[in-house]
């Protein structure tokens, strides 16, 4: 939540229950068909070399295209059904300037001008990812350099070769279809290695809503708004986890299992705000963390958001505290994504009058994580949204909070630019988590007060107008 919008929603918190004795739920088995790789050096090569002069590349080199536009290389591969498929583009461009390519499927242009940005080096090697249609069986996927710089250096081309599930059918959940998830590239893949858009709720403060995070609340979420994803907002201070660790542990224990049982992904939101500095907290998360991950390491739904928003501290510092806590989490749950705010209140420093680059140019040393962006669609506009779309194209990034009203949560909706920001994030997959899933007076807050204190949560008679809003747009994902 963004700048002091804790302030005012003191009520008294309701006791939950956290119905925490180990959850039976069975998670039907996914039809898994592992992604293919298609080394460069093996594909067909028009005006460019097979080299193997910078290190990191895979198999036995990288393909260096002649530096002029037309230079392709066309990989043949196989898709075991007809339909969407991802492929991941692992290459190195060790110059400053984007070396876009046309991707052609079977003499088809299939996409236009896929962007390949400087790596920082020849040795440093990173991944594209785009979808396109296959059909059944053999398919050329051909990629062109459209600038006289050629196209960059190829390592591979990863082919989730499994291609795109049927449509849901009943007992179909989210976390039964998607299973595990990873990072990869810049997206989020599930474990079939299949980009996935995750789409859903932050609650508020359950130090202060916990009463809208109930049976009734929750089977709403995930059978009426057919929610992928909870996140469950944990703040720190504010009377919240510091005031009683032992209490908050087992309120987030209970909604891990609750979201378990139906089938969604669970975001452990470490909701620090005040002070804005994650350092001051270190100890209690590594507490926290360290509990969490190790009781529910073997689920697949659970994603650790260790800084919500970071505020008034630089970058090296959120940094310094990020490289600092992954190892933590990762020592219990070594497949966990772990999501990372960053400064400014999670915008990259743009809310502290700087830009992405502080990011960009001193990255997190660590994988399978995402950094996140915050954004209130009636304070934060054209500026916010260009940046999130340079920085979804070269850094993995979740919105893990958005709202289509003031940055404080309250206030008139800007219903065409929150438009705009849910276009963008399609787009480009990136995942979201909308603020906020409780009956709180202000606009942001999706139930009409008093909601929260009866059962019928389903439908739109309950919703404000920011509430119709977004379970439209989370329920048009399914
Ligand atoms: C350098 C580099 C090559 C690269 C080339 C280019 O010569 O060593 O690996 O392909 O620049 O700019 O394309």
């Amino acid at each position: 939540m963004a700048r002091s919008r804790w302030i005012a929603a003191v009520l008294s918190p309701a006791l939950i229950t956290t119905a925490i004795a180990a959850a039976v739920f069975t998670i039907p088995q996914t039809a898994s068909a592992a992604p293919v790789t298609y080394q460069s050096e093996d594909a067909t090569i028009s005006q460019g070399v097979v080299e193997s002069n910078h290190n990191g590349y895979t198999g036995s080199g990288f393909v260096n295209f002649d530096n002029l536009t037309g230079s392709y290389v066309e990989y043949t591969v196989n898709a075991a059904a007809a339909g969407s498929h991802s492929l991941v583009f692992r290459y190195a461009n060790g110059t400053t300037a984007n070396r876009p390519v046309n991707v052609t499927v079977n003499g088809t242009p299939a996409v236009s001008g896929l962007g390949f940005p400087g790596t920082g080096a020849w040795t440093n090697w990173q991944n594209v990812t785009t979808n396109v249609d296959l059909v059944a069986g053999t398919n050329t996927i051909r990629t062109t350099a459209t600038t006289s710089n050629g196209g960059p250096n190829a390592d591979s081309l990863i082919v989730d070769v499994a291609g795109t599930e049927p449509p849901p059918g009943p007992g179909d959940t989210p976390v039964a279809r998607h299973g595990q998830l990873k990072v990869c590239g810049t997206k989020l893949c599930n474990e079939r290695g299949q980009v996935v858009q995750l789409r859903g709720m932050s609650t508020h403060g359950i130090q202060w809503y916990s009463q809208c995070i109930k049976t009734a609340s929750l089977d709403a979420l995930a059978n009426d708004w057919k929610a992928d994803i909870l996140r469950v907002a944990m703040y720190i201070q504010e009377g919240g986890y510091e005031s009683n660790p032992r209490r908050f542990t087992d309120m987030m224990h209970g909604y891990i299992e609750e979201a378990t049982k139906r089938g969604m992904y669970v975001l452990v939101d470490w909701h620090q705000l005040s002070p804005g500095d994650p350092n001051y907290n270190t100890s209690r998360a590594k507490t926290f963390f360290t509990e969490i991950a190790q009781r529910h390491k073997d689920k697949k739904n659970i994603i650790y958001d260790i800084a919500n928003e970071p505020n008034g501290v630089s970058w090296a510092n959120v940094k310094r505290y990020a490289e600092e806590m992954i190892p933590v989490i990762r020592a219990q749950d070594p497949d966990g994504v772990v999501f990372v705010g960053t400064h400014g209140w999670s915008t990259f420093g743009i809310s502290d009058g700087q830009n992405e680059t502080s990011v960009f140019n001193n990255p997190i040393n660590a994988s399978n994580f995402m950094y996140t962006f915050h954004f209130y669609a009636a304070s934060h506009g054209q500026n916010y949204l260009d940046a999130l779309r340079r920085i979804a194209d070269r850094v993995p990034v979740f919105v893990t909070e958005f709202g289509t009203q003031t940055a404080s949560g309250d206030g008139g909706n800007n219903f065409s630019m929150s438009d705009r920001y849910i276009a963008l994030m399609a787009e480009k997959q990136i995942g979201w988590t909308n603020w906020n899933f409780s009956d709180d007076n202000r606009t942001g807050a999706v139930f009409n007060t008093g909601t929260c204190a009866g059962n019928n949560f389903a439908g739109t008679g309950v919703l404000k107008q920011a509430g119709v809003w977004v379970r439209e747009k989370i329920r048009a994902g399914r």
